[in-house]
């Protein structure tokens, strides 16, 4: 019995929810988009805290967004110089004392472990929107979500990822779920910009079936479901002369587009620098904008399991 099994829980990665509770939050997600005006009762008199020591747009907004259309509140801060954080304040100080202010905490930090850290010290469930260039698991549960709503299944479609895989923390959490129904993967990245080889060993470990390249190989765009394309990583780079060489390795645009399936559907967790051409925005190939809708329909889903609400 799933239900009821998320109360309290911290959500950090992909890996602590099973296939059975992915699949779970895909059927709640549909399940709160039904019920209507109803769904303002899930999160009546809870309050979410969303800490941002980085910059987002969709992540912290959708989140918010996603409180209040469950009929919840939100308090927070979305930048570190408006919090104690700038008198020095530790990590573990801030989340011991927004957890008696919140029952749940969605936070972005820049640094790897960040969340699985704040867990220890929180008294409230403690959501990852992003660690460093480690992990976005909710990123991936909407990008999911987003292909049953799309593709209509998971099992036996073809993805291809282009862009940053290295410092990319929404490919590192998407391609290991997807590894685990079955999903067929091509990887095309630049030169020393490929998937780090913690995830490449999961991936292995999974038996997942992929392959990698640093040309966006006509042959292999042909046969893709799904193209998730993203930006290299600039804020992760350690020089700006090395971000500058690798920044345009790939565009995708209406002629490259020519190349693939009719139906392959285009996502991007965005934001987007020129990594996809605005001429490609009005085809219905776009997925992008709808996967942001998807996103924040999913994290209603994600906060009202684990207040325990449905
Ligand atoms: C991504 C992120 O922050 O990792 N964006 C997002 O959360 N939707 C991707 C990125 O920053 O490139």
């Amino acid at each position: 019995m799933i239900m009821g099994s998320f109360t309290g829980r911290h959500i950090i990665d992909t890996a602590d929810l099973s296939n059975e509770e992915i699949l779970y939050l895909v059927d709640t997600a549909n399940a709160i988009q039904n019920m209507g005006e109803k769904a303002l009762d899930l999160a009546r008199g809870k309050t979410l805290a969303t800490l941002f020591w980085e910059p987002s747009t969709r992540t912290r907004l959708s989140f918010e967004a996603a409180m209040f259309n469950i009929g919840g509140q939100v308090l927070g801060f979305s930048e570190a110089q408006s919090s104690s954080v700038s008198k020095g304040e530790t990590l573990a100080d801030t989340i011991k004392t927004v957890s008696q202010y919140a029952d749940i905490i969605a936070m972005r930090h820049p640094m790897e472990g960040s969340a699985l850290a704040a867990s220890h010290f929180s008294d409230s469930p403690i959501i990852n929107g992003g660690d460093g260039a480690h992990l976005h698991p909710t990123q991936t549960m909407g990008d999911i979500y987003t292909l049953f709503k799309e593709k209509g299944r998971l099992e036996g479609l073809k993805v291809g990822f282009l862009g940053d895989m290295l410092f990319g923390r929404t490919i590192h959490t998407l391609a290991r779920v997807l590894a685990r129904f079955g999903v067929e993967m091509t990887f095309f990245s630049p030169e020393g910009l490929n998937i780090p080889s913690y995830v490449r060993a999961d991936l292995e470990e999974k038996n997942a079936t992929f392959s990698e390249f640093t040309d966006l190989e006509p042959t292999a765009l042909k046969d893709l479901d799904m193209l998730y394309v993203t930006r290299i990583q600039k804020e992760r780079f350690f020089s700006e002369e090395e971000y500058l060489r690798k920044k345009n390795s790939y565009v995708i645009n209406r002629k490259i587009l020519e190349n693939a399936k009719n139906d392959l559907l285009v996502l991007h967790p965005l934001p987007r620098n020129e990594e996809i051409s605005t001429d490609v925005d009005a085809l219905p190939n776009a997925g992008y904008f709808r996967q942001a809708k998807y996103g924040l329909q999913m994290r209603m889903a994600i906060i009202a399991s684990c207040l325990g609400r449905i």
